[in-house]
Order: structure tokens, then C-alpha cells, then sequence
């Protein structure tokens, strides 16, 4: 009896842990988990001294096959060749089934069923194109006239070049024909509701899903489906396309796969009540609302909104799909999604870019005295081509008609930063271009927008290489004094240069500079169009923040104020937070005037918050060390060497007026600190625990003098 329960409980097991298609009475021919292809007869090169655990050195992802191990005769490449020879086996069930991925070849790159030594059944992979997917699928034979004989399967692989090779897994005699996969299946619907929502599986084999408008094709995004339950819900958003009949359709889904009919339309997001308040959600840093992002773009001040555009990916957790999202803000602090506003077309995905207001209509984009915001971003297909796109509402875009407006360079150029230059009267585009493997910047001057021509280019800086892709470019005044200006180009890790511009050339008057010292900042831009009126210089990077179990990955750092600040070793950038921050200001801890000795009691032990900002000033005395731990994260100062850690991270950190001068600013993800009134900055993305809020500030070595330490306790921006 006990036997019974255990057996059927075990069966029960055993079929919720198969993949589709396979039932609990199957036999296993081979699943090639183990090291060696024993009992196989290994011939050639072509399929390694065993199976292959997933992916091989120099090939796309291999996903869909089962367990560990697979036949994967991409080792030493698409040209080697080779063969696997089965053990003879009695044929028992109606099928055979497999999973089956890599080149299509039915002549070289097939596995067979031979029964007396004749070939009686044989397939062959999915991929005769370059491009493709190394995903496995699910193929089958029907042998059920062969009942009792012996047979023995043999994999070929004979084929060299592109897509030689061929992928098997899990080989098994069946009595239930496994469901197998259908081509371009569709769902049609009308819009009627704001959203759609699609089931993504983190991890599952990428469709092709392509949306037609009222049959004609809008976009197509390769998309992680998930056949059964999602891990997140990604959303399209319909608001343009209300009423309309659309179709969706997916190049290849397994026969039950739910993935098509379980998408949903509601005016609402799925899960929306706990929106902005998911465990990994950053409460000031800006983040989408569902899927990826990475750098920001088309960053430009507009009719009293600061606008956020952003590498999306709407539709996964990673890169990829790449969108322009769009938010704004009215001040730096507070931001509304507003969904996407360029769309992957023909000409390729949406890359990065910045965006201008085109006060003197040069374009021509403009209506009714209405000047236009435009944005300019890199179509990167093949070619990779230079493309923009204008509103006059800041919220509905066109793009361009004559795109590109800039042929393809080399295929490694992208990331157009456009200004106005005042002096020269015409537009200024700042491209990322790689040429004969160097990172160069190539400047390209226009009347309009729409018509560029090359300026000049920047092979690097002299004596100290180069700047690597999303380059920006703006003129600062030294300390404040707007007599003496200098011009700062930037790359995509913050190292700059300094230098002087006459509207076609750049001069570096330094060797090249470092500018972030700490982790997970990159890509960042600064604000067009920001008015003289406040004439500040306001920068925001990609904070990259993991959030692993969310439904949306990655964020932007909190906006930051640049300035050049004069040092004895000449003009240096620094960074600051903006101080509209302040407004999340709830609650403050003030300590004024203290000493802190070593072994002194904590003096931040009662303070119990969550999101916070800190601000010190601190004569360090005879301290060798002034520690902060928040929330597990360590933040050590060392006065003698005048440099500061944080989780490790070490960078130089002068006192000013014999002072350190420290902000922290904490949120769920991450830290980002400021010392040396912003000559360093240290962000640090790191997952913070929710239940440990605790604060802790010692000395070590020696006493310190604290000044003024001040703990804000913040509110979330959501
Ligand atoms: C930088 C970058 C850019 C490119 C974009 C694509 O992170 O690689 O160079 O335009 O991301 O998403």
C-alpha cells in the first residue's frame, strides 16, 4: 500500500517535471547528461569527446535543450564534421521523439532512424540563414510500422560554413505523438482597452512577434513567450492605436502553448495596485514601469517639462527590442511614463540619441509659431544609419520622411549628441564613430537638421587614447565665471576632455580626464535647453541596478549638477545632486558639534530609516579612519591618504579646508556618494535588505570632530 502511494506520487512528479510533449511511460534512448556519449559510437570531430553543456565558445545562445548536456556539433566550429551511432534498441512505441536545433541540411545534418541498416526516417534542424536561433524544438516520427524490429539512430553532421552544425537532445520512444510546433500562428483582436498584455518566461526561446495594424506591419520584437505562467507581464501600449484591428502573430509556437491566448487587454496594468512599490523598485531613482532600459536619451527642457527618453525594451527583462521610452518631470524629481515614442522600423532598431528644441524652426518641423522638439537617434540596422524625428506637443512624434539623415560611416556608428552652436549659428552633431578599429568622434555641422556635413574628427586625445560611444558635448564656465568657458566632450564611462570649439573643430587642451569613480554609471547626458535663466548643467546616467524577480530591470541615477570647478591641476568636473532632491526631505537628524573617539557608542543607532540622505562635515583629527556603514554598505574615509571606499571601491577624495564634506544618498538600489564638494563621485548599485535599516558612524585610530552630521529620512518620488 505504502509502495502504491509512493509510486503514484513519483509518477506524479516525474510527468509535472516533463516538458510538454513527453508522457510518463516514454523510453529514454538518450538524454546526454553524462560526460562521455557511451554507449555511442563517436566518428570525427564535429561532436567533441561528449555532450556539450549548452552553448559552445563562439556560438549564439543554445536554449531549449533538457537537463545539462546536449549533442551540439558546433565543436571546433561550423566546419567540423562527424558522426553519433546509437546502440541497436527494440522499437516499442508508435514514436520517436527529440529535440532537434542548429543548421538545416537535409542531406548533411540529419539525425536518422535506420532499421536494417536502411535510413528510414531523418531530420534535419531549422537554420538556413544567417541569423536564426539556436533554440531546440520538439520533431517526431510516427514508427509504429516498425513494431518490434531493431533500429539504431545515427546523427550526421557533414556540413562545413555557416549553420553547419546540428543540436539533439533528449531522444525518446513515445506512444503519444508529441504536439509539436506551429508556424506564424496569430491572434486577432480590435483594441478596445489602453494595454496588452503579453506572458514573458525569463529565459524561454525568443518569437518573433510581429504586429500588423490593420494589416500592415508595425513592429516586430523578438520576444521570451512564456508557453504556460509568466514570470511578469510586459505591456504594449495602445493608446495610438485605438479601435483598430490588430494581429499579432508568432513566427513558431508549440501546438498548447497558452502564450497567444492568454494575452489580455485591460485599461489597466496587470498587478497595478503594487506598482512603484515592488521590493527592488529605486524610490528616487527614475525606472520603467515594466521591462528594461538602459541609456537615457533625448534628454531636452520643453514648455516646463524636463523630458527622459530611454533605451526600452518593453517586452524583457534584458537588452534588446531596443524603444525609445519616454517620462518627464517638472522638476528633476516626480516623473510620469508616458510609453514609447520610437518604435524599432524598418531601418532597425531605435539606438541611442539626444533631442533639441529647434527654437528658430531651421527645420521647418514647426506649426502654428510652434517651435519643434526634435529628436536624433541611430536606426541601427544594416546599415546603421543616423535618423530623427519631431513633435511640437512634446507627446506625439513623426519621424522624418527623408530618413536617414546620415548615411552609414562604419557599421560602429551611433549615439548622435546634437547642439546648437550660438557663435557659427548651426547645428553641431557630436557621433560616436568606430573607424579601422579606433574609437573616434566625428563632428558634422548642419543649417537644419536635416542636412549634415562632416566638420572634422577627433582621433582621441592626445596622449591619453580615446572616448568610447555616447559622447556629449557642452560648454561650462570655470567656477562660475562666465568669462572663462571651456568645452567638455564626454564618453560613455564619464572619462572627458577639455578643451576649446569653434563650431568644427575640438582642441583637448588636457590629457584625457576620469569623471564617475565608482560602479554601474554609464551613457549619461546632460539637458538641452535648459533655460539662461537657471543655466544649469544637469546630468543623468544608467544606474545599473540589477533587480532580479521584478518585472522591470535597471534604472537612471538621481539628476546631477555638473559644474567646472578650478583645481591647482586645472579645471576639474564635479558632480552634485540637484537640489530640488531636497523636496523628499521628511524627516531630519541633526548632530552638531560632537567628537566621535573610537569604542564611542553609535551615535546613529536610533535612526531607523529607509530611504535616506546624509550629509557630513567632519574635521577628521586624529581619525586613520571615519566609517559609515548604512545598510550593510561600508563607506570608509582615510584622511591620511585622503581617499575614500565604498563596498571596496577606492577613490581619491581630497579634504577642502581641511574638511571632509560627504552626501549619501540611499535608495533600494543603490548608493551614490559625494565627496570633496562633488570632485568625486561614487555611485554603487547594490541590492539594500528591507529589514535592515541599521545606520552605524565610528572612528578608528583616533578622534574627529563632527561639524555638522545631518540624516534625512527621504519619501519615494512615486
Ligand atoms: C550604450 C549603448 C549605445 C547604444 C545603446 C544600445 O550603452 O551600447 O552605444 O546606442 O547602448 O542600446
Amino acid at each position: 500500500m505504502q509502495y502504491n502511494i509512493i509510486a503514484l506520487f513519483t509518477a506524479l512528479l516525474s510527468v509535472s517535471l516533463l516538458p510538454a510533449g513527453f508522457a510518463a511511460d516514454d523510453i529514454l534512448i538518450a538524454d546526454f547528461e553524462k560526460d562521455t556519449y557511451e554507449p555511442w559510437i563517436v566518428a570525427g570531430e564535429a561532436f567533441g569527446q561528449g555532450p556539450a553543456k549548452g552553448t559552445l565558445p563562439g556560438q549564439m545562445n543554445v536554449e531549449g535543450y533538457r537537463g545539462k548536456g546536449l549533442v551540439n556539433s558546433f565543436f571546433k566550429g561550423d566546419d567540423s564534421t562527424g558522426s553519433l551511432t546509437s546502440p541497436m534498441f527494440r522499437i516499442e512505441r508508435k514514436h520517436i521523439a527529440f529535440l532537434i536545433g542548429g543548421g538545416r541540411n537535409p542531406e548533411k545534418l540529419t539525425i536518422e532512424l535506420l532499421v536494417d541498416s536502411k535510413v528510414m526516417r531523418s531530420s534535419t534542424g531549422p537554420n538556413d540563414k544567417a541569423g536564426g536561433s539556436e533554440a531546440l524544438d520538439i520533431d517526431s516520427w510516427d514508427v509504429s510500422e516498425f513494431a518490434g524490429k531493431s533500429g539504431v539512430i545515427r546523427i550526421v553532421d557533414d556540413a562545413k560554413g555557416g549553420w553547419g552544425h546540428i543540436n539533439i537532445d533528449h531522444i525518446v520512444q513515445t506512444d503519444t505523438k508529441p504536439s509539436g510546433s506551429i508556424k506564424d500562428a496569430e491572434r486577432v483582436l480590435r483594441a478596445s482597452s489602453r494595454y496588452l498584455h503579453i506572458p514573458i518566461k525569463n529565459g524561454a526561446a525568443k518569437r518573433v512577434v510581429t504586429l500588423l495594424v490593420d494589416g500592415q506591419v508595425l513592429v516586430r520584437n523578438d520576444i521570451e513567450l512564456a508557453d504556460a505562467t509568466p514570470d511578469w507581464w510586459a505591456t504594449m501600449d495602445l493608446s495610438a492605436l485605438q479601435d483598430k484591428t490588430l494581429t499579432l502573430r508568432v513566427d513558431k509556437l508549440s501546438a498548447d502553448s497558452q502564450a497567444l491566448s492568454s494575452i489580455e487587454l485591460s485599461d489597466t496594468l496587470k498587478d497595478a495596485a503594487n506598482l512603484y512599490h515592488e521590493p527592488l523598485r529605486g524610490q528616487f531613482h527614475f525606472s520603467p514601469q515594466r521591462g528594461w532600459n538602459n541609456d537615457p536619451n533625448g534628454m531636452v527642457y520643453f514648455n516646463g517639462e524636463y523630458h527622459l527618453f530611454f533605451q526600452h525594451n518593453p517586452y524583457g527583462w534584458g537588452w534588446g527590442n531596443m524603444h525609445w521610452g519616454h517620462a518627464v518631470s517638472k522638476d528633476l524629481v516626480h516623473w510620469e511614463e508616458l510609453g514609447d515614442k520610437l518604435l524599432p522600423d524598418a531601418m532597425g532598431p531605435m539606438f541611442s540619441g539626444s533631442a533639441v528644441i529647434d527654437w528658430n524652426n531651421t527645420s521647418g518641423f514647426g506649426k502654428d509659431g510652434k517651435p519643434p522638439m526634435v529628436l536624433i537617434y541611430t536606426a541601427a540596422g544594416n546599415p546603421t544609419v543616423q535618423g530623427i524625428a519631431y513633435s511640437t506637443d512634446g507627446r506625439n512624434f513623426t519621424k522624418y520622411s527623408g530618413n536617414p539623415v546620415l548615411p552609414q560611416i562604419t557599421g560602429g556608428n551611433r549615439d548622435p549628441k546634437v547642439l546648437w552652436h550660438e557663435p557659427t549659428k548651426q547645428w553641431v552633431m557630436v557621433l560616436y564613430v568606430e573607424l579601422q578599429g579606433k574609437h573616434t568622434i566625428h563632428f558634422f555641422n548642419s543649417p537644419n537638421l536635416r542636412d549634415w556635413k562632416l566638420a572634422s574628427i577627433t582621433e582621441g586625445i592626445p596622449g591619453s587614447g580615446y572616448l568610447y560611444e555616447c559622447p556629449d558635448f557642452f560648454e561650462l564656465p570655470v567656477d562660475n565665471n562666465s568669462s572663462e568657458k571651456k568645452w567638455v566632450l564626454l564618453g560613455a564611462n564619464t572619462e572627458y576632455a577639455i578643451g576649446t570649439f569653434d563650431g568644427v573643430n575640438f582642441k583637448a587642451e588636457q590629457t584625457k580626464l576620469p569623471g564617475h569613480r565608482g560602479r554601474g554609471f554609464y551613457a549619461p547626458q546632460t539637458f538641452s535647453d535648459i533655460p539662461t535663466s537657471d543655466g544649469r548643467r544637469i546630468q543623468i546616467g544608467w544606474f545599473q541596478t540589477p533587480t532580479p524577480g521584478m518585472s522591470f530591470n535597471q534604472s537612471m541615477t538621481i539628476p546631477l549638477e555638473l559644474k567646472l570647478q578650478r583645481t591647482s591641476d586645472g579645471p576639474r568636473l564635479t558632480f552634485t545632486p540637484v537640489k530640488e532632491l531636497e523636496s523628499l526631505r521628511a524627516k531630519t537628524a541633526t548632530f552638531e558639534r560632537i567628537e566621535v573617539k573610537p569604542g564611542d557608542r553609535n551615535p546613529l543607532d536610533a535612526i531607523n530609516f529607509e530611504l535616506l540622505e546624509l550629509r557630513a562635515e567632519i574635521e577628521p583629527g586624529e581619525a586613520e579612519e571615519i566609517v559609515f556603514n548604512i545598510r550593510d554598505a561600508m563607506i570608509i574615509y582615510e584622511p591620511l591618504k585622503q581617499e575614500i571606499s565604498v563596498n571596496g571601491q577606492r577613490a581619491a577624495a581630497p579634504l577642502r579646508d581641511g574638511k571632509l564634506r560627504l552626501t549619501i544618498y540611499c535608495d533600494r538600489t543603490g548608493l551614490e556618494v559625494f565627496a570633496s564638494d562633488g570632485l568625486c563621485y561614487v555611485p554603487m548599485p547594490f541590492n539594500t535588505n528591507a529589514d535592515n535599516r541599521r545606520i552605524f558612524f565610528e572612528t578608528r585610530g583616533g578622534a574627529a570632530k563632527v561639524e555638522k552630521l545631518q540624516v534625512h529620512e527621504l519619501r519615494s518620488a512615486w
